[in-house]
């Protein structure tokens, strides 16, 4: 089992437990009272309704595909490198889109490091869980969800340029 589900599942027995905790603490305060018998139902139905329709609407968002905006903008291969060799700006690439990814970096859940080691190169790969850095280490590989196309949405600046056609004989 990964720290991540572990993290998971220690984290549900934590909020069931509280509700537990919660919903008992209520009926042993109301018990003998007369009043309110069902009382001690209010605190697990509030916790757990806004909970429910939160997981259902994530798990929805999940499934969705989420597109790309269509930059008008065209970079070239050349004007690409010639930004990225100065080393300030963090530009990559994903699908053929040119994002800049500079300002996200210090926020990039899977670390900084990452998006300044993919300066100037085509991040789509890793991206999509294809491949990882670490593959020697057995590294795992990550494929992003729809809350990172969305960071990457406003990310864009252009469509790259490519000089040569592979496709074409
Ligand atoms: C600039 C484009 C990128 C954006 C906007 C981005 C965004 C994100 C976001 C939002 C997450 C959190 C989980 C999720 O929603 O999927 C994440 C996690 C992660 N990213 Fe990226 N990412 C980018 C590029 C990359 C690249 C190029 C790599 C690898 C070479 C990478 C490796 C990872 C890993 C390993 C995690 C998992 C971190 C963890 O849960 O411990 N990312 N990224």
């Amino acid at each position: 089992m990964r720290l991540r589900d572990v993290h998971k599942y220690v984290s549900w027995f934590i909020i069931l437990v509280a509700i537990y905790g919660t919903a008992s603490g209520i009926n042993s305060y109301n018990s003998g009272r007369g009043q309110w018998p069902h009382l001690w139902i209010v605190s697990p139905v509030m916790f757990l309704v806004p909970l429910i329709v939160m997981e259902i609407s994530h798990q929805i968002y999940m499934r969705k595909h989420i597109q790309f905006q269509q930059p008008l903008t065209t970079i070239t291969e050349e004007e690409f490198y010639a930004i990225t060799r100065r080393g300030k700006r963090h530009l990559c690439i994903l699908d053929d889109l040119v994002l800049d990814a500079t300002d996200y970096a210090p926020y990039h859940p899977g670390g900084k490091f990452i998006i300044e080691r993919c300066r100037g190169t085509d991040i789509s790969k890793f991206f999509y869980g294809g491949y990882n850095l670490e593959p020697l280490t057995n590294g795992e590989n990550y494929n992003h969800t729809n809350y990172a196309r969305e960071c990457c949405d406003t990310m864009i600046i252009g469509r790259m340029n490519r000089a040569t056609d592979i496709f074409k004989v």
